[in-house]
């Protein structure tokens, strides 16, 4: 049995309403009422939080509320920005960093993901650094330095007793949204690399207690053999998140191969 448990978040991105989100929201809750060892949370948009936290709350239920993101200010005049601390005030438990289409469509800087990062740690908040890199990276065969210097900047000045409240999810962004998953090695072979920079960084100990999740185009079919290798702790579901069986036969096949591992 793995000594990390694992993690599975469900990113809804700019989808659902209030009526179709509450009711994902119930679907999701149901269908995890028995299930342990697995974190599971949920990251609806912004206008839904309170919505799908008032589900959370009714059923009892362990799911974690998060969201999509954040700024790293606390208050001020920062027109359209949502802080840590008024996510906190609304029973937000985790938030993404640096997902990629925050770097890659809206055009966040390393350092920008690392001052957003930093802030939610700092204010008590679960967060998950999402790194990864592009198809022409990748096929230029620079993916362990992209996901490198994704890390160290990511991570700066970011000491390692917040590391308890970090999940590292490793997205390439050439599986994200497009059906093309990573085979289970080309995962496994990232992950272990992340976890090296996180031993250099933090020193062994501290790289082995944290959770590095995998996100790109996670089915229910194919999302056991990515969970069974070494260092996969889960994963981030984008589109199958949407579909609450889906996303629940997702959380349990994490929970499965945690136990097998
Ligand atoms: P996808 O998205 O599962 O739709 O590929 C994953 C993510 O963006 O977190």
């Amino acid at each position: 049995m793995s000594d990390r448990k694992p993690f599975v978040g469900g990113n809804w991105k700019m989808n659902t309403n209030r009526t179709s989100g509450s009711d994902l929201a119930r679907g999701v809750t149901d269908g995890l009422l028995q299930l342990d060892g697995v974190d599971v949370a949920v990251y609806p948009p912004f206008p839904y939080l309170l919505t799908v936290r008032a589900v959370l709350r009714d059923r009892g239920s362990s799911v974690k509320l998060g969201s999509q993101d954040s700024y790293f200010q606390n208050d001020g005049a920062y027109t359209g920005e949502v802080s840590s601390a008024m996510l906190k005030d609304c029973g937000v438990q985790t938030v993404l960093a640096g997902h990629s289409e925050r770097r890659h469509v809206i055009g966040e800087k390393d350092e920008l993901v690392n001052k957003k990062l930093r802030a939610v740690l700092e204010s008590g908040l679960d967060g998950v650094l999402c790194v990864g890199e592009t198809l022409d990276e990748r096929l230029a065969g620079h993916q362990d330095i992209v996901n490198a210097r994704q890390i160290r900047t990511g991570l700066a000045d970011i000491p390692g007793s917040l590391l308890d409240r970090l999940v590292i999810a490793y997205e390439p962004v050439w599986a994200i949204g497009t059906g093309k998953t990573a085979t289970p090695q080309d995962a496994q072979d990232a992950h272990k690399q992340i976890r090296s920079q996180l031993a250099r960084l933090y020193g062994e100990e501290a790289a082995q207690r944290v959770r590095i999740i995998y996100g790109g185009s996670l089915k229910p079919d194919i999302c056991a053999d990515i969970f069974a290798q070494k260092d996969v702790d889960g994963g981030l579901v984008g589109g199958a998140s949407l579909n609450a069986g889906d996303f629940v036969t997702i959380c349990k096949a994490a929970a499965s191969a945690a136990k097998a591992k």
